[in-house]
């Protein structure tokens, strides 16, 4: 499903709205809410959202355990880390048990990151596969999304984490959640805005071209597209 909203204000009040739909269910039919958060900039302000009234009295933050999707290979106390965004966001000023929270960097390199964390996610999640109830994923230019680019060809990678290189985007060593892993997710949700994003989505909505993007949506149990009008220009959505 894609939604659209007028301007950046109403797409991260629409993430954050469906953070706590999404978490507020979890709870509910499976007694806890794992959810794996997206990095750079566009989640940001969703996120703020979620330690401010009503939204943080709206969830039971003692049963939310918290991922990424991906993170670049650098301690949290660098400006670049999506790690550290999330904290300052959200995650330090909502009450959830420190040890709920999963950050990907461990200090060493990101192939033994990633090794580290598909051992983490087998003892949450058992042999069947990583089913998170929500992977919360942005989307580059390029049509990256998470660490999955375009130049790597590594979407067939069996492993449910894995490193990643990138040389065009910030911070050159990452670990991501592979496609595989995103796929069995419950649910998946894109925010994307602005107006540098509406060819790509066009190209990937409406022209099915081959991006890791695509290739994330086409094997996804379910997907939600939440824009701002910027993003969505491109496209030629029937209004409702
Ligand atoms: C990352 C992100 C990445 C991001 C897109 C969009 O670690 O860089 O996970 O996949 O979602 O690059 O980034 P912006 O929101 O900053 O445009």
């Amino acid at each position: 499903v894609i939604l659209v909203y007028p301007d950046k204000d109403a797409l991260s009040k629409a993430a954050a709205d469906r953070f706590v739909a999404s978490g507020r269910a979890a709870i509910a039919e499976r007694g806890r809410f794992t959810v794996a958060l997206s990095g750079g900039h566009t989640p940001q302000q969703g996120f703020q959202l979620l330690a401010t009234q009503p939204y943080v009295d709206q969830l039971d933050w003692s049963k939310v355990h918290i991922f990424w999707g991906d993170e670049r290979n650098i301690p949290p106390s660098d400006a670049n880390s999506n790690e550290r965004m999330a904290r300052e966001a959200f995650l330090n000023s909502v009450p959830i048990p420190a040890a709920q929270i999963h950050p990907m960097y461990i200090g060493g390199t990101a192939p033994e990151a990633a090794a580290a964390y598909e051992t983490l996610l087998h003892t949450y999640f058992g042999p069947d596969g990583p089913t998170f109830d929500l992977v919360l994923l942005g989307l580059g230019p390029d049509g990256h999304t998470a660490s999955l680019f375009p130049e790597a060809n590594d979407l067939q990678d069996e492993r449910w984490v894995i490193p990643a290189v990138t040389e065009r985007w910030a911070v050159r060593d990452r670990i991501t959640l592979s496609a595989d892993a995103i796929s069995l997710a419950y649910a998946v949700v894109f925010e994307v805005e602005g107006g540098d994003k509406a060819e790509i989505l066009k190209e990937i909505i409406e022209q099915g071209k081959s991006y890791p993007t695509t290739y994330v949506v086409q094997h996804a149990r379910d997907v939600t597209w939440l824009l701002d009008t910027a993003a969505a220009a491109q496209l030629k959505l029937v209004s409702e």
